[in-house]
């Protein structure tokens, strides 16, 4: 192996950088050469490559975004694109590509290394549902940025005594909406993997101002419901005053946070040293903290594991 390619691929996520910057170092430091990828897999078929080298991920560490652009392409799954895109590799003579991104990258990383290109995924997504990782580079600077807004968001509610319902992104799965839930002292944390019952939610609100509290939080992932049919509803069950209020693409952005920055160097650094002993087909995690490997297909058929115990922590505040 000699020169390998690293794109970004699906809805980028903070620390992204962090790891196409771990992935460049450790790849030079081993004698490899390094190709940069724009647009994920729309530029490999295209075959929009350029060399990246140390300098080229100086000061990008702290960046959010990712500097080699991103694109969702499912054209991706059709055999002749990808006929078309190993043979663009070829060209460029890159034997190995790593990707980082969601689920979908995944398969495209499959149809890489059984089409002879070894390569390795690293979870980059904000929305932290892959399985065999506890942990997707993205997720930590969501929260924080989501868990920044509903401090804000609370100071107009207290003012105005009114209930907020805030929509947080996150796929199907509820993490990023648990989190900040605990994290933001939400009065409820609505997910999609997990039973709720708005009436209940309205019954508790309307107590809790009944004791003088002067607002409400409602923190509600967007798998579940939209934030205006879940205020919609809930203003039917209570006598409050609400606002619905999604965070949307702000989460995605922003400086990635210390967790951010250090999980995507160990994974780009360890993903690297995956490719120099031979491997590939494989997604790398974070398991009970420790860096592990899987072979891709298993991601396929397993489940991501959500922390469910937070939903009973957040209860048991709210009693
Ligand atoms: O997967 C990341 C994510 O931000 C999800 O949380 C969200 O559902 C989706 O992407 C939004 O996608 P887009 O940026 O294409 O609107």
């Amino acid at each position: 192996m000699k020169r390998i390619g690293i794109l970004t691929s699906g809805g980028d996520a903070p620390g992204m950088n962090a790891a196409v910057r771990a992935v460049t170092r450790t790849a030079i430091s081993h004698g490899l050469e390094v190709y940069g990828i724009r647009y994920g897999f729309a530029g490999l078929v295209a075959g929009d490559f350029f060399p990246l080298k140390t300098e080229d991920v100086d000061h990008t560490i702290n960046l959010g975004g990712t500097i080699l652009y991103s694109a969702r392409f499912p054209e991706f799954a059709k055999a002749e694109v990808q006929i078309a895109g190993v043979k663009q590799l070829k060209q460029h003579g890159i034997d190995s590509v790593i990707v980082i991104g969601g689920d979908g990258s995944y398969h495209g990383a499959l149809a890489l290394t059984r089409r002879g290109i070894n390569s390795i995924g690293l979870p980059g997504t904000i929305d932290n549902d892959i399985p065999y990782t506890d942990y997707t580079i993205g997720f930590d600077t969501a929260c924080e940025t989501a868990m920044d807004a509903i401090d804000k968001i609370r100071d107009t509610a207290s003012s105005h005594h009114r209930v907020f319902v805030v929509g947080v992104m996150g796929r199907e799965c509820g993490d990023i909406a648990m989190r900040v839930g605990v994290a933001s002292g939400a009065d409820a944390i609505v997910t999609p993997e997990h039973p709720f019952d708005i009436k209940k939610i309205a019954a508790s609100l309307k107590q809790s101002f009944a004791e003088g509290k002067d607002h409400g939080i409602i923190v509600l992932a967007e798998g579940a419901m939209s934030a205006d049919e879940f205020k919609d509803k809930l203003l039917k069950y209570g006598d409050f005053d609400a606002r619905a209020n999604v965070l949307a693409h702000m989460q995605r952005g922003g400086r990635p946070t210390v967790a951010d920055r250090v999980n995507a160097t160990k994974m780009g650094n360890y993903a690297v040293k995956e490719l120099l002993n031979g491997k590939g087909g494989l997604a790398v995690g974070l398991e009970n903290g420790q860096l592990a490997t899987h072979d891709i297909l298993d991601l396929f058929d397993g489940k991501h594991e959500s922390d469910s115990a937070l939903l009973d922590l957040n209860q048991d505040m709210t009693k």
